[in-house]
């Protein structure tokens, strides 16, 4: 039987700590779907394309792996695929609390499972936020993100 899995986020943008799970993920699986979030509420840092294209570089390397957007609940983007189970990456006991409500919605909305996968401890403190701030204030953040990804940092927030 053939296991697909979706690995959804805001990656805006995507870093070393986002290709870690990915990479681990798609060892595990016979597909993974990295899902962008396009919120329409929030305005993002990357747009979406921008987004999407970053993604599908840094994951170029994974014949297993595609990268697709959605918009509303993660629930109908796997029902849509076929998908029954989520995979996110958990930092921190400080992310298990949301991630726990997410999860519990989620499965309580349509029939999916999530799990959970610890980052790589040299990556457990690395956030897009975290990484954009280091940036806007010229900080080096070549060890948080692929040289892709710093590049377009540098474009955007200086
Ligand atoms: O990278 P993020 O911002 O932590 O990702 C959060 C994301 C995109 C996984 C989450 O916000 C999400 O799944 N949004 C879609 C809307 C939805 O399904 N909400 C109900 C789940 S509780």
């Amino acid at each position: 039987m053939s296991v697909s899995a979706v690995c959804p986020g805001s990656f805006d943008p995507v870093t070393y700590g986002h290709v870690d799970v990915i990479e681990r993920a798609a060892a595990r699986f016979d597909r993974l779907v990295v899902a962008c979030l396009h919120n329409r509420g929030k305005e993002p840092t990357f747009p979406l394309a921008e987004r999407i294209a970053l993604l599908e570089d840094v994951t170029g390397h994974l014949d297993n792996v595609e990268v697709a957007d959605f918009e509303g609940l993660l629930v109908d983007f796997c029902r849509a695929r076929g998908i029954e189970l989520v995979v996110k990456g958990l930092r921190a006991v400080s992310d298990f609390e949301y991630e726990l409500q997410m999860a519990q919605m989620n499965g309580r909305l349509g029939n999916v499972e999530t799990l959970f996968m610890t980052t790589s401890p040299v990556y457990s403190f690395l956030s897009s936020s975290l990484v954009k701030e280091v940036a806007r204030f010229g900080g080096d953040v070549a060890d948080f993100v692929p040289p892709v990804v710093a590049d377009r940092l540098r474009e955007r927030l200086g």
